[in-house]
């Protein structure tokens, strides 16, 4: 029998991290040829993830260039996909979550007439504008897909609210399977400034923030936030690793550079991160995977946004959105800088997130679609 050719397009770290663990899981089935194809919408980010993963691209359109717009993105994936498309000739299209990268990827899919399948669908705030353009993207594929791979029940049932019906799947988040892989007990950091830190003694706190909603004022607000938590306790030790982005490199030294107890470092490959995640006292991001991340390894996150699409963990009480207001955020973070049990209240694992089998039901779901398994994979429950 014909293999069938799973073609997995992604181009940006999160989904480079959330992608790789399945790529290697559809290699490992006999029935299907994994081919993977990077946009490269981000280049060093996304070539620290393949090599800590060990995936080699078969295509990779190496599109990205300095302070890229959406509109430039978008237009070097489509043409760039043209041409993946009919070297690879895939049979079925694999796009993750909600970037431009996704969009461009199943919206080529879809002018070539073949399937899409949508790893981590279904998240939503239902505002347009926030996160921008994320959110726009996540809708536009749901119209385009055909396979959804949910992660949670409420991701289902948002799908199922829009009138898609068919084809729906709750897997649980494939960073959980990739979170399994890269944490480990004794861990020595390749960057020594992190071996230099004394998570017992101090207070560790992992900042991430990159988010386009944010640019401007929000982003001077965090920052300045940022600050006044450092500069006010001496026992904490902010870590913050930097998105490459220039909007955001010149936030940062701007408004934070400078400031006492601020580590600002270079982006951490992602098993460094997972491993300071592991280990720190808290976490301060807009970032999406580490809200999934940070509440499996129980530290509580304070959100730097005004909306989550990730409802789950703030319900399980380990998330809790702070907002873009600079007094909002040094208040909630001093509560749990200094309330014990406060902190210890959030400061509990909890997984609505996955088991670590997502990449095993997806690539059994597609096995089922294709006639190469009897019956379709068990839902995730949380
Ligand atoms: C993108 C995604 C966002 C995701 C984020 C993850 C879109 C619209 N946005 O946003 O959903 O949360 O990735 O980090 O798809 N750069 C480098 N090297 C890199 C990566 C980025 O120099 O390895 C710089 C470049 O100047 C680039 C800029 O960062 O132009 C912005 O990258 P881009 O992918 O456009 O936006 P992100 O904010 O990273
Ligand atoms: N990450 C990483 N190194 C860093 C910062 C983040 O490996 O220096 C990982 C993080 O653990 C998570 C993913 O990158 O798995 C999140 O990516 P990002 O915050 O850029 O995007 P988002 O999840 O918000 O789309």
């Amino acid at each position: 029998m014909k293999e069938v050719r799973v073609m997995s397009v992604f181009g940006t770290r999160p989904e480079a991290i959330k992608m790789c663990p399945l790529v290697k899981e559809l290699s490992a089935r006999p029935g299907i040829r994994s081919l993977c194809c990077v946009t490269a919408q981000h280049r060093q980010m996304l070539d620290s993830v393949l090599e800590v993963f060990h995936v080699r691209p078969d295509w990779d359109l190496d599109i990205m260039t300095p302070r890229q717009t959406l509109s430039g993105i978008t237009s070097k994936c489509l043409l760039g996909m043209d041409e993946a498309i009919e070297h690879l000739k895939p049979d079925l299209i694999l796009v993750h979550g909600d970037t431009s990268t996704t969009f461009a990827g199943a919206l080529s899919a879809f002018y070539h007439q073949i399937p899409v399948g949508h790893v981590e669908a279904g998240l939503r705030t239902y505002d347009k504008y926030s996160p921008f353009p994320e959110e726009m993207n996540r809708v536009l594929v749901s119209g385009i897909a055909d396979m959804y791979f949910c992660p949670t029940e409420g991701n289902r049932e948002n799908l199922v609210k829009e009138g898609h019906q068919k084809g729906i799947f709750i897997t649980g988040n494939t960073v959980i399977d990739a979170l399994r892989t890269t944490v480990q007990k004794e861990y020595q950091f390749a960057t020594d400034e992190l071996n230099r830190l004394s998570y017992d003694t101090r207070k560790v706190i992992l900042v991430t923030c990159h988010r386009r909603e944010n640019y401007g004022e929000p982003m001077k607000n965090i920052m300045l936030a940022l600050r006044q938590i450092a500069e006010e306790n001496r026992d904490v030790e902010l870590v913050y690793p930097v998105h490459l982005s220039p909007v955001v490199r010149e936030a940062v030294d701007t408004y934070l550079r400078g400031a006492p107890r601020v580590h600002l470092i270079d982006p951490l490959p992602a098993d460094e991160m997972h491993n300071l995640m592991a280990r720190c006292y808290m976490v301060l991001t807009d970032s999406g995977g580490l809200q999934e991340e940070a509440p499996a390894l129980g530290k509580p996150v304070l959100v730097l946004r005004r909306e989550t699409e990730r409802p789950e963990a703030v319900a399980a009480g380990t998330v809790k959105l702070a907002g873009v207001v600079q007094d909002d955020i040094v208040t909630m973070a001093s509560r749990l800088i200094f309330d014990k049990k406060a902190y210890e209240q959030m400061a509990h694992a909890v997984n609505p997130y996955g088991d670590g089998q997502a990449c095993r039901r997806i690539a059994d779901a597609i096995e089922w679609r294709c006639g190469l398994r009897a019956n379709p994979p068990e839902d995730y429950r949380a």
